[in-house]
């Protein structure tokens, strides 16, 4: 592997990969003692390329999957009109329709009875064309999201938030994992980074990101430091990461000046500013300065959460094509 050694700042050791890095030749090496090309890593992570090259890979795995009988299913639940869930469910519809996935949409009104959602996941876990279920969150108030969520049979829990699940993960035996922390996860090992022995640190202790992506990095052998909002002297913490991953959920909150020179900062907060502005957890263009790479808002994990849902569900359906 050219390069691992030369690349001041890094933690990590670059795998090259055409659509996310860039190739150059060091003048002053190549003059001297090591005539060979150097691969660096682009600074900014780029969600977008990432998630087209897994996506690609997704739809072979769907072509070869037709092949045998078996077309990938996946159930969307939508309950009431949340502007932003609306977005993602149609965006989740399309995503599908392009890798050749079966998408079953069920938009159901705000008024429908938790007995009534639960009628429905039943028939869902029943029917055979379908290898995944998500049901969006967050649900109306009168539904008991637990309760729902367990309901989801865990050989079709496309969203892997059912506590068998979640069990699995933190025995580190993961069946299916969530989507956004496995995002995050896929990214890393795209840029090249080992995250054996490295200090990790996460900030937010949230279900769906902050929890399972710190199980996440530990199963990978790092040493995880995971923050909240009664976390003493966060800036401290913060300043000894290696690798940050932010998913608080509030704009830029995470100060450019508290990262580690040469830190890999992900960054999962997608904050509204103003009509049409979003920005991340981290104030971007000082961390920017200091990390070695870095992920954009828009652009960065963003792109990865449907693109590992895809991935989930074909992964259920060679299990389901495993069994005939
Ligand atoms: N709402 C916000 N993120 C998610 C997610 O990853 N899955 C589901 N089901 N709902 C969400």
């Amino acid at each position: 592997m050219p390069g691992s050694g030369m690349v001041s700042k890094t933690v990590f050791s670059p795998q090259p990969s055409p659509s996310h890095l860039y190739k150059t030749t060091l003048v002053a090496y190549s003059l001297s003692l090591i005539p060979e090309e150097v691969w660096f890593v682009d600074k900014i992570i780029d969600g977008k390329a990432i998630a087209a090259e897994i996506r690609e890979e997704i739809a072979a795995d769907v072509v070869a999957l037709k092949e045998q009988g078996v077309t990938p299913g996946l159930a969307v639940v939508l309950v009431g009109d949340d502007p932003a869930s609306r977005v993602y469910v149609t965006m989740k519809e399309k995503a599908c329709e392009k890798a050749g996935i079966f998408s079953d949409e069920h938009k159901l009104p705000a008024e429908t009875t938790e007995a009534q959602l639960l009628a429905l996941i039943d028939a869902l876990n029943r029917d055979p064309r379908i290898d995944g279920i998500l049901v969006q969150l967050p649900l109306p108030d009168h539904v008991d999201e637990s309760k729902v969520l367990e309901a989801i049979s865990p050989a079709k829990d496309a969203d892997g938030f059912h506590p068998y699940n979640v069990g699995r993960l933190v025995t580190g035996n993961p069946l299916y994992q969530p989507c956004t922390p496995f995002g995050v996860m896929k990214m890393l090992e795209h840029t090249g980074v080992d995250l054996t022995g490295k200090d990790v640190v996460v900030v937010g202790r949230s279900n769906i990101v902050g929890k399972p992506v710190a199980l996440m990095c530990l199963a990978q052998h790092a040493t995880v430091t995971l923050c909240h909002s009664r976390t003493r002297d966060l800036p401290a913490k913060v300043g000894q990461a290696d690798v940050l991953i932010a998913a608080v959920g509030r704009a830029e909150m995470i100060k450019g000046d508290w990262i580690k020179e040469g830190a890999v900062v992900i960054d999962v907060g997608v904050n509204r500013v103003g009509e049409k502005k979003l920005v991340g957890d981290v104030e971007f263009e000082p961390a920017k300065q200091r990390a070695s790479a870095i992920t954009p808002v828009p652009g960065g994990v963003g792109p990865m959460t449907i693109t590992m849902l895809l991935y989930n569900t074909v992964e259920g359906a060679k299990r389901r094509a495993a069994q005939q």
